[in-house]
C-alpha cells in the first residue's frame, strides 16, 4: 500500500466559527492505481490532497505513506519523505517564470541534490511527451497545455510512488484536457505510476480505476451513489 489515510478530520476556523471540511475520511491507494476524487468547488478537494501530500495536517486521523506514519515527523523529515515518494501537480501549475522548462523540471532534483541522474531522465521525459523542442522555452513561451505537461514532468522527475494532481485539467480546453488524460493513462501503463487526481469534471474522473466523490464532508465511492 502506497498511501493510507485513516479517519481524517479537518475544519477551518474563522474566529470562533468552525467550517468543517472533512469528516472521517478513509482512503487507501495501491501501487499502480489511479484514484479520482470528484467534488464541486469548495468541497474540500485541495484540502484533502494537501493532507494526503503532507503539505497540511489533519485535525485528527492518520496518514501513512509507503509505510511511514507522518504525524510526529519534523518539517525536514516530511520534506525528505515528499521528495522520495510524492510528486505534485498543483491546481495552478506554479512553474517558475524565470526558469526554462528544463530547469523547472529539474528543480526538485536540484533542491534534493540528485541533479546528475535527473538530467538524463528529464531529457527522456521531454521526449516522452513530445516536447523535445521546448526544453529551453520559458513558461511564458509555452501554451497552457505545454505548461501543464512541464508541471507533470516536474512531478515525475524524482520517480515518485504517487503523483497527486489537483484539478489538473481545470484551466485547459477540451482538447488539451484530453491530451493530458491520455498522457496520465500512458504514464500509468508504462511506469505503473499511481495517481490521485481531483476534479470537478465527471469525464476526467472516468480515468480512475476507483472513483470517489467528496460531498458533505465525506468521501464516498461513486458506484454507491
Ligand atoms: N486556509 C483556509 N482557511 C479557511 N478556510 C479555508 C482555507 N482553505 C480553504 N478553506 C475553505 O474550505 C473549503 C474547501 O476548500 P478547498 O480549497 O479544499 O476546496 P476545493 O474542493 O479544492 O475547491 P475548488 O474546486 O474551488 O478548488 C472552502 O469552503 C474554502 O473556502
Ligand atoms: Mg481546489
Amino acid at each position: 500500500m502506497i498511501l493510507i489515510a485513516h479517519n481524517i478530520n479537518k475544519s477551518y476556523y474563522n474566529g470562533e466559527k468552525e467550517l468543517r471540511v472533512l469528516k472521517n475520511i478513509n482512503l487507501e491507494l495501491q501501487k499502480g492505481e489511479i484514484i479520482t476524487i470528484m467534488g464541486q468547488s469548495g468541497a474540500g478537494k485541495t484540502t484533502l490532497l494537501n493532507i494526503l501530500g503532507t503539505l497540511d495536517s489533519p485535525d485528527n486521523g492518520s496518514v501513512s505513506i509507503c509505510g511511514q506514519e507522518i504525524s510526529g515527523q519534523t518539517e525536514d523529515e516530511l520534506s525528505e519523505l515528499r521528495n522520495k515518494h510524492l510528486g505534485f501537480v498543483f491546481q495552478f501549475h506554479h512553474l517558475l517564470p524565470e526558469f526554462t522548462a528544463m530547469e523547472n523540471v529539474l528543480m526538485p532534483a536540484l533542491i534534493s541534490g540528485n541533479e546528475n541522474d535527473a538530467k538524463e531522465r528529464a531529457v527522456e521525459l521531454f521526449d516522452y511527451v513530445g516536447m523535445n523542442e521546448r526544453k529551453t522555452h520559458y513558461p511564458a513561451q509555452l501554451s497552457g497545455g505545454e505548461r501543464l505537461r512541464v508541471a507533470v514532468l516536474r512531478a515525475l522527475i524524482l520517480n515518485p510512488d504517487v503523483v497527486l494532481a489537483d484539478e489538473p485539467t481545470g484551466n485547459l480546453d477540451v482538447d488539451n484536457a484530453d491530451r493530458l488524460l491520455t498522457l496520465f493513462r500512458k504514464i500509468n501503463n508504462d511506469y505503473n505510476q499511481a495517481f490521485v487526481i481531483t476534479t470537478h469534471n465527471p469525464s476526467v474522473a472516468e480515468i480512475g480505476n476507483r472513483r470517489f466523490i467528496l460531498e458533505n464532508e465525506t468521501l464516498n465511492p461513486v458506484d454507491s451513489i
